[in-house]
């Protein structure tokens, strides 16, 4: 299995790249230029292209041949990043490859999903700020998954919970849509996020599924498994 993680430098990408290595697969992955050192432990393991993750040309080279793109979606700036990441890996990546998108909970695919109003006011904050700066611009995340649910390939988008750092504690639990109590806890530690997105490579019943993730250590999870799929 060949794998290409796009935004490998990042803390999840890292992640990722780990697990994959672990599973015996070949890592390659996109990054921006100034991020190729964060990568040092890995460089001897990993193949890696320097650049922005929408550009075309260098998605172009580094999905060729791969089995599996895992895509890290981020909202930075305000000129479509993620969006046009999103479009660059669904027209890009081989016929058969599995794409696995990371994005966040605010993320719905049906409308269905119940939010907090601590999330509601969280996300109205955040956007209102971050698009005041020209820094972040959660809509083109949501416009970016959009595209991703529209389409025919053979994708996955996961939708993390509040994050945290820390041992893993296994693979998490997931629901259809947030607001099941089983994800109540609302906190997966950022390396099982990872594991997640790595393992659904392999899981045919994620394909053109969103799942809303969760801790499986977590107390909701706890609390209600066998209700969550894992
Ligand atoms: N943070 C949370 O609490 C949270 C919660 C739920 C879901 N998520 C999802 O988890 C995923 C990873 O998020 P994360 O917060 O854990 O971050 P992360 O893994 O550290 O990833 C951040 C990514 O953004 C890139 N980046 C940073 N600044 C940039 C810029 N100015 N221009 C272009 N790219 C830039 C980084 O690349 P460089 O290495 O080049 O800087 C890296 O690839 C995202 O899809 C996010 O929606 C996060």
């Amino acid at each position: 299995m060949k794998v290409c993680i796009i935004g490998i430098s990042g803390k999840l990408g890292q992640y990722m790249a780990r697990h994959a290595l672990a599973r015996g697969y070949e890592v390659v992955g996109v990054c921006r230029e100034q991020s190729v050192e964060k990568l040092d432990a890995l460089k001897d393991e990993i193949t890696v292209f320097p650049g922005a993750t929408d550009d075309r040309d260098v998605i172009r080279q580094a999905v060729k041949g791969c089995d599996g793109v895992l895509t890290v979606l981020v909202p930075w700036g305000v000129t479509g990043y993620a969006t046009k990441t999103a479009q660059a890996v669904l027209d890009l990546a081989p016929k058969d490859a599995r794409l696995i998108f990371s994005c966040g909970w605010h993320i719905t695919r049906d409308g269905k999903d119940k939010y907090s109003w601590q999330l509601k006011a969280l996300l109205a904050v955040f956007g209102f700020i971050g698009r005041l700066f020209r820094l972040v611009d959660i809509d083109d995340q949501v416009e970016a998954c959009r595209r991703v649910f529209e389409s025919d390939r053979q994708w996955t988008v996961v939708r993390g919970s509040n994050l945290e750092e820390g041992e893993s504690e296994g693979l998490p639990v997931w629901a259809e849509h947030v607001g099941d109590p089983v994800l109540e806890s609302n906190r997966t530690r950022r390396v099982d996020f990872a594991l997640f997105m790595v393992d659904a490579l392999t899981n045919d019943a994620l394909i053109r599924k969103a799942p809303a993730i969760v801790s499986c250590a977590s107390e909701s999870a706890r609390a209600h498994a066998g209700a969550a799929s894992a």
